[in-house]
């Protein structure tokens, strides 16, 4: 019974995140294709190739990371199909690491559109997606598996964190119009905001884990 709420939750999950999913992989092929790729985001930048490759690389790796996270921790994969889960986890790590550091290298190079703040906490959240990423291996492969268990937990929770960023602002438009909020993104909802969309929810994923008893990872 669990494991079909878990697995409904993580399907619903998969399916709401996809149109960010296709919006950033389109968005990198669409710069990739580009002659001129700043006319078509203002986050790629004129003559910054490297910053620009990046970015590329992030928004596509990421794409598939938001899409793919949730699939993976899905029971049926990780009990019956055991050599799926190691293969897609591997993949999934490789995601993580490009998303992390592309974002990253983004940020050392160009910061951010919302200045220090902004550039602060979204390299704090690119460092917990890398530190995470490699947890998550580490103890799989050590197999210690309730570690591997909470830090891939964790490491869902980031990866999905920037289509919950996106969805903070639907949600928070639609009620205020935008209240608090600004182009530049240096508005008061903006400043909380760069901490609201991953911080909480990882609190809330360690509160629970907290309290979990060590091996109660659910068969089927
Ligand atoms: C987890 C999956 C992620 C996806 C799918 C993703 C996707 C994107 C997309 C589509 C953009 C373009 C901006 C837009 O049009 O909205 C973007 C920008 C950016 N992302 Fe990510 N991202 C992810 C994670 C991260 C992480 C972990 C970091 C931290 C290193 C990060 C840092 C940035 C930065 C710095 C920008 C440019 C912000 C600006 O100045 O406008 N992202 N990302």
């Amino acid at each position: 019974m669990r494991n079909a709420l878990v697995s409904a939750g993580l399907i619903i999950l998969a399916l709401n995140v996809s149109w960010f999913v296709a919006y950033s992989a389109q968005l990198s092929v669409n710069g990739l294709f580009s002659d001129c790729p700043e006319d078509i985001s203002r986050v790629f930048k004129n003559d910054a190739q490297i910053a620009n490759i990046g970015i590329l690389f992030h928004m596509m790796a990421g794409a598939f990371l938001t899409l793919g996270a949730p699939l993976q921790a899905l029971p049926v994969v990780r009990n019956r199909w055991p050599k799926l889960h190691r293969k897609h986890g591997f993949v999934l790590f490789c995601l993580a690491i490009i998303t992390g550091f592309g974002g990253l290298i983004y940020i050392l190079l160009e910061g951010t559109i919302g200045g220090w703040w902004m550039s602060f906490w979204f390299a704090t959240y690119g460092g917990l997606l890398v530190w995470c990423a490699v947890n998550t291996v580490r103890f799989a492969m050590s197999q210690d598996y309730d570690r591997h268990f909470a830090w891939a937990t964790r490491l869902i929770v980031l990866a999905v964190g920037s289509w919950i960023f996106r969805m903070h602002y639907v949600v928070w438009f639609s009620i205020t119009g935008g209240s608090g909020s600004n182009e530049s993104l240096t508005g008061l909802f903006d400043r909380a905001q760069v901490v609201a969309f991953f911080m909480p929810y990882l609190l809330v994923a360690e509160f629970f884990l907290r309290r979990r008893k060590p091996n109660q990872i659910e068969r089927d």
